[in-house]
């Protein structure tokens, strides 16, 4: 049996008379990459918010790492880590003083080596000097994925990882999620609207659609029951059609 890293049990969060997401179940088990999809306003940003424990949900229990989120958040999040591009770097830094910073937060060990490593693998290294604001998109996007492996983290939380990545860089991201993943067992749960990314990288997908689970399996699985040729026929069927 596969260990369950994350337990998810019911989750709801309303704001104000909108249900952004509806008793939401599900696992995240060691070693795999969890594809969370949907169209925009579906709910996958709110559950992450709530598996971070950056938004209290309505209703519902998370646990990680066998342990209730709610009581034991501080302990958890020292083992987890995550990457969004609504979350800014301090802007007064550069890079390196930045990734320098987290990893004092984390408590690493062997700080630079890891921030070295970091650099070279994002390829962020000849931008190390310089300050977060002078960043582009995709330079801040690698520096937040950089922060999020600083820490060597169990459970990782990417929300559209790959947005803002011109297609040389997000292909090498992917390639290097992947090799983390094989090297280390770490457990993912990332969004994409790239849904050809999201075929290639997922081992099980949770198709989310206004705050409701509407498929989740194998993308191959969840393919053959909505009968279509690939992820991005599901979703534009989904997308499309009124019943759902
Ligand atoms: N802080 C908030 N206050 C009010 N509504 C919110 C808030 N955060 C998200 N929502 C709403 O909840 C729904 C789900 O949003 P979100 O989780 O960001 O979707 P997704 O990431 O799938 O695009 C949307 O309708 C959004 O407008
Ligand atoms: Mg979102």
């Amino acid at each position: 049996m596969l260990e369950p890293i994350v337990e998810v049990e019911g989750l709801t969060k309303v704001f104000k008379s909108l249900k952004a997401v509806n008793k939401v179940s599900f696992s995240i088990y060691s070693g795999e990459i969890l594809g969370l999809l949907g169209p925009n306003g579906a709910g996958k940003t709110t559950i992450m918010h709530m598996l971070l424990g950056l938004t209290t949900p309505n209703e519902g229990e998370v646990k990680i790492f066998g342990r209730p989120l709610a009581k034991h958040r501080k302990e958890i999040i020292q083992e987890a880590n995550f990457s969004s591009n609504y979350v800014s770097m301090p802007n007064s830094l550069t890079v390196k003083e930045c990734l320098k910073v987290f990893a004092r937060l984390y408590q690493v060990k062997n700080k630079e080596q890891k921030i070295t490593e970091l650099l070279k693998i994002f390829e962020i290294d000849d931008i190390r000097n310089k300050l977060v604001r002078h960043l582009s998109s995709g330079q801040q996007t690698r520096l937040n994925l950089a922060k999020s492996l600083i820490n060597d983290p169990k459970i990782l939380f990417l929300d559209e990882p790959t947005a803002s990545l011109d297609p040389d860089i997000a292909d090498k991201t992917r390639r290097l999620l992947q090799l983390i993943k094989k090297k280390s067992n770490i457990s993912i749960l990332y969004t994409s609207h790239n849904m050809k990314e999201m075929e290639e990288m997922s081992d099980r997908i949770i198709f989310l659609h206004k705050g409701n689970i509407i498929a989740e399996g194998r993308p191959a699985d969840v393919i053959k029951r909505f009968k279509r040729k690939d992820l991005e026929e599901v979703f534009l069927k989904v997308a499309r059609e009124e019943r759902y």
